[in-house]
């Protein structure tokens, strides 16, 4: 599968190498190709000389979004999400699968950050109808990037919940990304979950932040 990758920070770079590893093809849009992340990542790929030096690049936000066949991802900064998909250009992404990851974080205040929205509204929700002919599926927002492609902990997999409003689009990005990817995945319902789902992250942010450690993840015991 081609990937096309919307934003160019750890979260893209993280999942355009688990991508990689599972031999799609990914595209990271950038507002700047020249930057040194940018340099770097695509520097680690061409050493490797193998097939995932040809199957790594990068271009601009619309770049990316045509590149990806039928999966994008979204990892751009709140405060910079409604400006990059306005330069991706969502009929670029019409009728894909948009796997978004952000989190409505306001900084303005200091750390720890706050939510920008909230309980009425979510970032997932404004992302949809920015991209009113795609199918968001909010997935990835509620973990730290390092532990986004095979988490390893010693309670077992942790649990990914998503949302999103087409039944198929998650089914793929569960059966495609996260199982291959180490993750249990629990599906609560339509792109509104994201008014849970952020909130989820804030917890998981408020946790960092008190503990100084970003080795924690969510899971949903049953019996
Ligand atoms: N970091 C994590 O561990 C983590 C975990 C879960 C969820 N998230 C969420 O995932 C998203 C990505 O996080 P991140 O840490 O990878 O990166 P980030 O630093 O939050 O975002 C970097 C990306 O945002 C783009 N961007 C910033 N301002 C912009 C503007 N005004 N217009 C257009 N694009 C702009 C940057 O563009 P350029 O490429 O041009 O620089 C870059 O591609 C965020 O919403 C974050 O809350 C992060």
């Amino acid at each position: 599968m081609k990937v096309g990758i919307i934003g160019s920070g750890d979260v893209g770079r993280r999942l355009a190498d688990g991508l990689l590893d599972l031999g799609h093809q990914v595209k990271i849009g950038t507002r700047d190709t020249s930057k040194k992340e940018i340099i770097e990542w695509i520097d680690k790929h061409k050493k490797g000389g193998d097939k995932e030096s040809e199957n790594a690049s990068v271009g601009d936000f619309a770049d990316a979004a045509s590149f990806g066949d039928g999966l994008i991802v979204l990892c751009t900064s709140w405060n910079g999400t409604s400006n990059a998909i306005r330069m991706a250009n969502p009929s670029n992404m019409s009728g894909k699968v948009v796997i978004d990851t952000t989190n409505p974080l306001d900084f303005t205040q200091g750390l720890p950050p706050r939510m920008a929205v909230g309980v009425t509204d979510s970032a997932g929700e404004i992302n949809q109808r920015l991209l009113p002919g795609s199918k968001v599926v909010k997935a990835f927002n509620i973990v730290g990037n390092p532990h986004m492609v095979h988490p390893d902990f010693p309670g077992g997999p942790p649990t990914m919940f998503i949302c999103g409003n087409d039944e198929q689009a998650k089914k793929m990005v569960t059966e495609s990304i996260l199982s291959p990817f180490g993750w249990e995945t629990i599906d609560i319902g339509g792109i509104e979950g994201a008014r849970l789902l952020e909130p989820l992250a804030m917890l998981w942010i408020t946790h960092y932040f008190r503990t100084g450690t970003g080795n924690h993840a969510f899971k949903l015991l049953k019996k």
